[in-house]
């Protein structure tokens, strides 16, 4: 990368590329299980197959104003920022808990709820205020994220379908960094948690010194429990949106071992997992 600046259109690639292998190697791994003794050499593995069908997930997956051409035609427009975001928000803000709570057993030995509610109330609030920059939402972030500290909730590296901490931390971060004061003013100590604790996240991933994941022999990001590939995934990709901020702002991750993470750093980090999730 040398000083050039990190080109959104790479980054963006990037991470199509990450999110279809990943897909690939998850849909793969599960068509395993089941065919494990018909298991195909990896040479007969039709990539052109399965990079259609992936590609035509992520089609599936889209949300907003979807384009005439849609393949997926059961699918309509959806979240279009008319206000229903607002309106699910504010429906989840009233009616507060855990959704395990009422589906107790159908959901709770898969998907169950470790990190409460709390940090999806914050998330929601640090997207709206993102879509509208109306204050109120900083209340609710800030509301939330006090609550999340005195439930011990608190897990900086943590991001994924459970625990949105570290992508709370990073969104807000990101907004600081391009609106500085009118944004900190309104958030608990100017916001400086958020900054801390989105540093301190990346300086926990560093593949010489890992303290919040393990490498794998390979040099792939783990974590415990199943299902790992999301691991890397996850944490490449808010690593990757972190570093494309930071490098607009001229800045980088300082650790508190007194160790400089740059963005470009940051980058070749997010290539290496992005290469081995690959093959
Ligand atoms: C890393 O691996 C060690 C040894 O297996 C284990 O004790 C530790 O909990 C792991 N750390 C993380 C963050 O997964």
């Amino acid at each position: 990368m040398g000083q050039s600046r990190l080109s959104l259109c790479s980054i963006v690639l990037m991470l199509v590329v990450t999110l279809i292998m990943v897909m690939v190697n998850e849909s793969h791994s599960a068509g395993m299980e089941f065919t494990n003794r018909h298991r195909k050499k990896p040479s007969n593995i039709d990539y052109a197959d399965a990079l259609t069908k992936s590609i035509l997930f992520f089609e599936g997956q889209r949300s907003g104003k979807l384009p005439g051409n849609q393949r997926m035609t059961w699918r309509k427009n959806s979240a279009v920022y008319d206000g229903s975001l607002v309106g699910v928000f504010n429906f989840a803000n009233t009616y507060q808990g855990n959704y395990k709570d009422s589906l107790p057993n159908t959901v709770c030995p898969f998907y169950c709820d470790f990190s409460g509610f709390q940090d999806e109330l914050a998330w929601g609030s640090a997207w709206l205020y993102k879509a509208t920059h109306d204050p109120v939402y900083l209340n609710f972030l800030n509301t939330n994220i006090k609550r999340l500290e005195s439930a011990n909730y608190v897990s900086y590296a943590e991001f994924g379908w459970d625990n949105k901490e570290a992508g709370i931390n990073i969104l807000t971060t990101i907004q600081l960094l391009s609106e500085g004061s009118s944004l900190s003013k309104h958030l608990s100590n100017d916001g400086k948690e958020y900054r801390f604790n989105a540093d301190r996240f990346v300086c926990s991933i560093l593949p010489e010194n890992p303290t919040s994941v393990n490498y794998s022999k390979g040099g792939l990001i783990h974590k415990p429990a199943g299902s790992n590939m999301q691991n890397p995934a996850a944490i490449s990709f808010i690593t990757l949106v972190y570093a494309v901020h930071l490098d607009r702002a001229k800045q980088a991750v300082q650790c508190s071992d007194g160790t400089t993470v740059t963005p470009q750093r940051m980058v070749a980090i997010v290539k290496s997992q992005v290469n081995i999730m690959s093959r």
